[in-house]
């Protein structure tokens, strides 16, 4: 998999983000010989930094977060072409003279090189950055070759439907949607690649995957973290627009689409939208009410007291942001019809988990309807994403003995076990993905909106009522009781994840 000549400038240089995760996939993608050649690193921020000072806090941050020690001979190798441009998102005169530092690299690279820009900062500076790129001539185009210009664009992409709509013009306005990379790291994480191996290259499973035998299926993404210091972040956005919009609602899409007719880019894409598409609207009101929200109060985490949301840093005190979502989707499709599919995330939850779960129906209760003798348990796969990356299958066995009786077992599969644990980070596969012009595991436009126009009424009705209706649940709990009993309600229980 070969990356043509690249420099890629990373918008935001001295975010969190940069440190922890982008930085250290380009030098994993470099140990693992899959940068290109010739490839330069430049960091963009208003902060004035001189080229030298952001190398040591590269080298820092390598230190710090690469999967991998740091090797100094290939460090060394890679770090004479990492500079820093100092300038604000607005400025055109700082996208002019960044246009000239980029010609200048690609002038003494004596070959044409692909420009890659990612746009890893607050979304309030999107459109000055996608504009000044435009202006400025930086968005190339070079129709038909591997050196047009490309944007990673990071989450979140909008707040709401509209927003994203516009973010969308934006967008389309300087680049082609194909030089355009909406980044939703989950689709990096091998588990969630995954799944179209799980569901497509396995006799056993496909047959199944359908309301003829499936109850239900449960999607949960729970952290154990709070919100930490991007409580000014956080407290804007919300487990709704943080988690569930995106990074759920795409394990959804790719636990529930059709089988692509190939597995290119707009085949996957197509399909994921066709079925986001088939999702009905969710219902805001009454007994039957599809959603649930609720913040964390005060707990114990490991053993330790942890704080509740409203006690965290920058928090205002009348705060109606959730830190926990439950919502029940339905799928109007001929696969899918009548069989509810749940959806969970929040932090400061007893553990980090990130799994689905699929239940199949019982058989017929004939041989073994006896509940003193028969606690059969639903036939459940688990696909966990992480931490412990694997699938295990929940099956009814005979306990060895003289008398007949069944106690529910579990056959696993283990992706560390088998492959060994030192996997690509979803950031590594991601970015090389974008150099190599692959965008099967990014978002089209289209779907940022179908996925939106679910999310945006329930939203503004969360919006309306403030804190009225918003629930509690201590650190360390598995959520809410309000969300058991939007479970209850068709007979299912949340799995104990994990
Ligand atoms: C990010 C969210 O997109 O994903 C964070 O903004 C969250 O709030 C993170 O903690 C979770 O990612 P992962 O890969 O650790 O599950």
């Amino acid at each position: 998999r070969g990356a043509p000549p690249t420099v890629i400038v990373i918008f935001g240089a001295s975010g969190d983000l940069t440190s922890r995760k982008l930085v250290p996939a380009l030098y994993n993608l470099g140990l693992d010989s899959l940068l290109p050649s010739e490839f330069h690193l430049l960091g963009y921020g208003r902060k004035p930094i001189p080229d030298e000072e952001f190398q040591a806090n590269c080298e820092r941050d390598l230190e710090k977060f690469s999967r991998r020690p740091l090797n100094k001979d290939i460090w060394g190798h890679v770090k004479p072409n990492v500079g820093y441009h100092a300038g604000g998102y607005d400025d055109p005169k700082a996208f002019t003279e960044l246009k000239e530092r980029m010609l200048k690299i690609e002038k003494e690279a004596g070959r044409d090189l692909q420009f890659l820009f990612y746009i890893s900062t607050p979304p309030s500076v999107f459109k000055p950055i996608l504009e000044n790129l435009g202006s400025s001539g930086l968005a190339r185009h070079h129709d038909g070759t591997d050196l047009a210009s490309k944007v990673i664009i990071e989450k979140p992409f909008g707040r709401d439907l509209d927003t994203a709509k516009e973010l969308n013009r934006i967008i389309t306005d300087q680049f082609h949607e194909h030089q355009v990379y909406r980044i939703d790291h989950y689709l990096g994480k091998e588990t969630v690649q995954d799944l179209l191996v799980l569901r497509f290259a396995n006799s056993i499973f496909e047959p199944l995957w359908n309301r003829n035998y499936v109850d239900c299926v449960q999607i949960t993404v729970a952290e154990s973290l709070g919100v930490g210091t991007r409580g000014g972040y956080y407290d804007q956005s919300g487990a709704t627009r943080d988690m569930l919009q995106n990074h759920t609602m795409q394990l959804l899409a790719l636990t529930a689409m059709e089988a692509p007719v190939s597995l290119g880019a707009e085949a996957i894409r197509d399909e994921k939208v066709k079925l986001l598409k088939a999702i009905q609207p969710l219902r805001l009101e009454g007994e039957n009410c599809d959603a649930v929200r609720a913040q964390y109060g005060e707990g114990l985490i490991d053993g330790v007291r942890a704080p509740g949301y409203m006690q965290e840093q920058d928090i205002p005190q009348d705060s109606s942001t959730e830190t926990y979502g439950a919502l029940r989707f339905s799928i109007d499709n001929w696969r899918w019809q009548g069989v509810p599919f749940y959806l969970r995330s929040g932090k400061r939850l007893a553990r980090r988990v990130s799994e689905i779960a699929i239940r199949f129906k019982q058989p017929p209760g004939i041989l073994f309807s006896d509940p003193t003798r028969f606690d059969l348990a639903n036939n459940t796969l688990v696909i966990q994403i992480q931490p412990d990356e694997g699938t295990t299958l929940l099956m009814n066995s005979k306990i060895p003995g003289l008398e007949t009786r069944t106690q529910a077992v579990k056959m696993h599969f283990r992706y560390a076990t088998t492959f060994g644990s030192n996997t690509p980070e979803a950031y590594e596969r991601l970015i090389l993905d974008c150099m190599i012009g692959d965008s099967t595991l990014f978002i089209r436009g289209d779907e940022t909106e179908t996925s939106w126009g679910l999310y945006t009424p329930l939203l503004e009705s969360w919006q309306e009522l403030g804190r009225k209706g918003l629930q509690s649940y201590p650190c360390g709990s598995w959520g809410p009781l309000a969300a058991d009993k939007l479970l209850w309600q068709s007979n299912h229980e949340w799995r104990r994840a994990g």
